[in-house]
C-alpha cells in the first residue's frame, strides 16, 4: 500500500530522519514509537505527504509518488493530530465536509456521517457547535471525519496524548473495535507502548532519527536491544 525506501530527512542543516525503510500492507496498523523528538511526526508528515523527504523514494500503491503529490493521492489518505482541528462549524458539518468535497450525494453524506459519529459514540453531540466539545469528544469527531472519507491510508499523530487517562481508554478501546471492524491500513503515532500494544500488529522504533527495532509489540519488549532502546522501554515493562 504505502512504501518508502532510504528517506533521509535534513531541516536547516540538521538530520532529522536517517535512512528509513518502511511499508504498510493492506489492513495493518503498524505503530512507530519513541520519546519526544525522536522523528515521528516528522516521518508521519513524510508518509503523508506533508513534506517531501530530502532524498529517497516514497510509493503509493505500488507507483513511485512524485515530488509535487497529486490532488488525487492526497485525497485517498487522512490524518488525525495531537489536537483536533475541528472547523468552527458543527460537528456533523466537520464531518461531513471531506465527503462533500469528494461530491457524494446528500443521502449518502448523511448516512456515512451519522454511522461514524455513532461508532466514535458522539451522535448525540451532532448539532453541537465542534467550539463546545471537550478534548475526549473533539477526538472522537476528528477520528469519525478521518473514517468516515474511507481512506486507503489513515495517520494518526498521537491522537490520545491531549487526553487525560480514563479518557484515553476509553477512546483507545472504541478505536480499537473500530480497527477490527474496519481493517483500516494505518500508521499510529504514539510515546506510549501501552497504545502500540493494544492498536498495532507491528512497530518501529525511533530514536534520534534512525528506526533502531521492529517487530509486534509484544515481541519488542522480550528481546533485548541496543541499550538506549531497552533504556526507553523499560518505562513500559512492569
Ligand atoms: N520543520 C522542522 N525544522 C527543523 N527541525 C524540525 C522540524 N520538524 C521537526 N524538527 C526537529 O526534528 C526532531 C524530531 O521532531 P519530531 O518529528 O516532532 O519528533 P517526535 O514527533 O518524535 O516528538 C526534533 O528535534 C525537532 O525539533
Ligand atoms: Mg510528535
Amino acid at each position: 500500500m504505502l512504501e518508502a525506501q532510504e528517506i533521509i530527512w535534513i531541516q536547516n542543516h540538521k538530520t532529522i530522519l536517517k535512512n528509513i525503510d518502511f511499508h504498510l500492507l493492506p489492513g495493518e496498523c503498524v505503530g512507530l514509537i519513541g520519546p519526544n523528538g525522536s522523528g515521528k511526526s516528522s516521518l508521519l508528515k513524510i508518509l503523508a505527504f506533508l513534506e517531501p523527504p530530502t532524498s529517497g523514494q516514497l510509493y503509493f500503491q505500488g507507483q513511485a509518488v512524485p515530488k509535487s503529490v497529486p490532488l488525487t493521492i492526497r485525497r485517498k489518505i487522512a490524518i488525525v493530530f495531537q489536537e483536533s482541528l475541528l472547523l468552527n462549524t458543527g460537528v456533523f458539518n466537520n464531518v461531513a465536509m471531506g465527503l462533500k468535497i469528494r461530491g457524494l450525494p446528500k443521502e449518502r453524506i448523511r448516512e456515512k456521517v451519522d454511522y461514524w459519529l455513532e461508532q466514535f459514540g458522539v451522535i448525540h453531540l451532532s448539532k453541537q457547535s465542534a467550539r463546545s466539545l471537550s478534548g475526549g469528544e473533539a477526538q472522537r469527531v476528528s477520528l469519525a471525519r478521518a473514517f468516515a472519507i474511507e481512506p486507503d491510508v489513515l495517520f494518526l499523530d498521537e491522537p490520545f496524548s491531549a487526553l487525560d487517562a480514563p479518557t484515553k481508554e476509553g477512546l483507545r478501546i472504541d478505536l480499537a473495535k473500530v480497527f477490527k471492524s474496519t481493517q483500516a491500513t494505518t500508521v499510529l503515532v504514539s510515546h506510549d507502548f501501552k497504545d502500540i500494544a493494544h492498536l498495532t500488529n507491528r512497530a518501529l522504533i525511533l530514536l534520534n532519527g534512525e528506526v533502531v527495532a521492529q517487530g509486534p509489540p509484544s515481541e519488542l519488549l522480550k528481546n533485548s536491544h541496543k541499550e538506549e532502546v531497552d533504556r526507553f522501554l523499560a518505562h513500559f515493562s512492569s
